[in-house]
């Protein structure tokens, strides 16, 4: 039932609470909407990527991001530290995002494309008990400009793929979403030495009816890879191969990590390279143990760092360097030669390469 009686509808109070809301709109900054798009059978040799930007801190590296001109930029999650259950706090939150120069110019010379981490699902380290999970996913539909048309906005979840380019150029974006479906995670006591070194509070899980990515997006993830592509950059908000540190990866689940790898082989998927974000640092890792060499290329944050990472163990980096300062990852694809080759560089804050990687494509498939 509606309540009226108390409320005073005096033309003064109605003059006053709107001069209230126009001030409180000042506050609350616009969207940036219309952003670029790229023609799906355009060839794509230029792409960028990067995770966890603080929208209320400077972020300056937009403009050597913006300078290397990517085609497409991947934001692979903590795209904003919303961390509220205030859906009017995260719109805000975003809208700060939105606000950076640097950031509106990326949306206007290139196509991008995101997924979410914990930050801007809605809290820290959250999984699948997140309340407020489908209005945040509104907001990020809403905010990343998704078609109103387009299945994502359909499923529950932000997962999405897209394929690029001619046969013989094809280049696939997986982006999935570890977040919506993710059962909860192990935690172990650190000792004061492992909390001094940095390391994180998540162990493996021996729980194997735990799951990452939940039931339907296994299934969808299988359709994807079926789809012949000749590169395929699958984007992870947390780290899918490096597994030591004990902050979010993979291998705190590691039937599903397995699953991810097997289902790799299993379709017969060539060129896949992981890309990944949320740990503050930038770095190069590769698993040996599948038909081809699997690499995942984290890169983070645009305006974070986290220098304890220069004393946690990963086995899997072959960097030779992690980078703990701010960062972005760039991708170039020769499709000139007859096996293209993908040239895979972290960058620092000014656009300088501080991790490079060339790698055939022909690495990258079964032998
Ligand atoms: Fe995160």
């Amino acid at each position: 039932m509606l309540h009226t009686k108390n409320l005073d509808l005096s033309v003064e109070k109605i003059a006053v609470y709107t001069l209230l809301v126009f001030l409180m709109g000042l506050g609350t900054p616009e969207w940036s909407r219309g952003q670029q798009s790229v023609d799906t059978d355009k060839v794509i040799t230029r792409i960028a990527f990067g995770s966890c930007a603080v929208q209320d801190q400077p972020q300056p590296i937009w403009e050597s991001v913006n300078s290397w001109k990517p085609q497409l930029f991947l934001f692979l999650g903590d795209n904003i530290y919303g961390d509220t259950e205030n859906m009017d706090t995260l719109r805000h939150k975003y809208g700060l995002l939105a606000d950076k120069p640097g950031f509106q110019k990326l949306r206007k010379q290139s196509a991008v494309l995101a997924t979410w981490d914990d930050h801007d699902y809605g809290e820290n380290d959250a999984g699948k008990e997140y309340p407020e999970k489908e209005a945040s996913e509104e907001i990020f539909m809403d905010f990343w400009d998704v078609s109103e048309e387009s299945p994502v906005r359909e499923r529950p979840g932000v997962y999405s793929a897209q394929v690029y380019g001619p046969p013989g150029k094809r280049v696939q974006i997986i982006l999935l979403d570890t977040r919506y479906f993710r059962d909860s995670l192990e935690t172990r006591a650190l000792n004061p030495v492992q909390r001094k070194l940095g390391y994180g509070p998540y162990a493996a899980t021996t729980d194997s009816s735990r799951t990452m990515l939940g039931a339907q997006q296994w299934q969808w993830l299988e359709k994807q890879l079926e789809k012949p592509a000749d590169l395929r950059l699958i984007g992870s908000s947390i780290q899918v191969v490096s597994a030591e540190h004990g902050w979010e990866v993979w291998g705190n689940m590691p039937h599903e990590k397995q699953r991810l790898f097997d289902l790799i082989d299993e379709t017969g998927a060539s060129g896949v390279v992981f890309l990944s974000g949320d740990v503050h640092w930038g770095e190069l890792s590769r698993y040996d143990g599948n038909d081809y060499p699997l690499y995942d290329f984290t890169s983070s944050g645009i305006n974070q760092g986290y220098t304890e990472v220069l004393y946690l163990p990963n086995q899997q980096r072959v960097g030779p360097i992690v980078y703990p300062y701010p960062n972005f990852g760039t991708i170039e694809i020769d499709w000139s030669s007859e096996s293209p080759r993908v040239k895979m560089m972290l960058r620092d804050i000014n656009g300088k390469p501080v991790l490079k990687r060339s790698l055939s494509l022909n690495q990258l498939k079964a032998r």
